[in-house]
């Protein structure tokens, strides 16, 4: 067994400490290991398999049925394109046409260098800063192109400090 195996496994295992292993739980398990590890690794669904004694192609069917569930680990830095109407109305598309080409990846992707995600979102209740873009946790209004442009260089002038800052 790697590393990783083990590690995964014995994180699975403290998650799932005080759970039933009643097969009704597969659905909620599945929410709290992505809840703690930012993805489900496939060692993790073969331990829940084995956790609530059914097959490991039914784990892995209901982890790729519903959407909610990634099966990749997470970017280090995830942006949200709302494309609620406000947002739509007021140009969400060219913004997320914005993040598209300068990241290359579209929605429900993450960057080859794994520090972005790129996602759409419905209306996260900041309709007067149309367009919105959640980066992080910080909701980012009027995030025209140009705005997109601005939020990416400030990622990679930190980048380039951490680095500098290393060496
Ligand atoms: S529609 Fe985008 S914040 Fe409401």
């Amino acid at each position: 067994m790697s590393n990783e195996e083990a590690e995964i496994k014995e994180k699975t295992r403290v998650i799932l400490e005080g759970i039933g292993s009643k097969r009704e739980n597969l659905i909620p398990i599945l929410q709290k290991i992505q809840e703690e590890l930012g993805y489900l690794p496939p060692y993790a669904m073969l331990e829940v398999a084995r956790f609530l004694n059914i097959p490991d192609i039914d784990v892995y069917s209901v982890a790729t049925f519903y959407n909610q569930f990634r099966l990749t680990p997470p970017g280090k830095h995830s942006i949200r394109v709302c494309m609620g109407t406000a947002c739509h109305v007021k140009g969400g598309y060219i913004t997320l046409a914005a993040w598209q080409r300068r990241l290359k990846i579209g929605p429900g992707e993450t960057s080859p260098d794994r520090e972005f995600d790129l996602d759409i979102v419905a209306c996260v209740g900041c309709c007067a800063m149309a367009p919105v873009s959640v980066v992080d946790k910080k909701v980012e209004g009027k995030a025209n192109p140009t705005r997109v442009d601005g939020i990416l260089l400030s990622y990679q002038l930190q980048k380039e400090q951490e680095e500098k800052e290393k060496n």
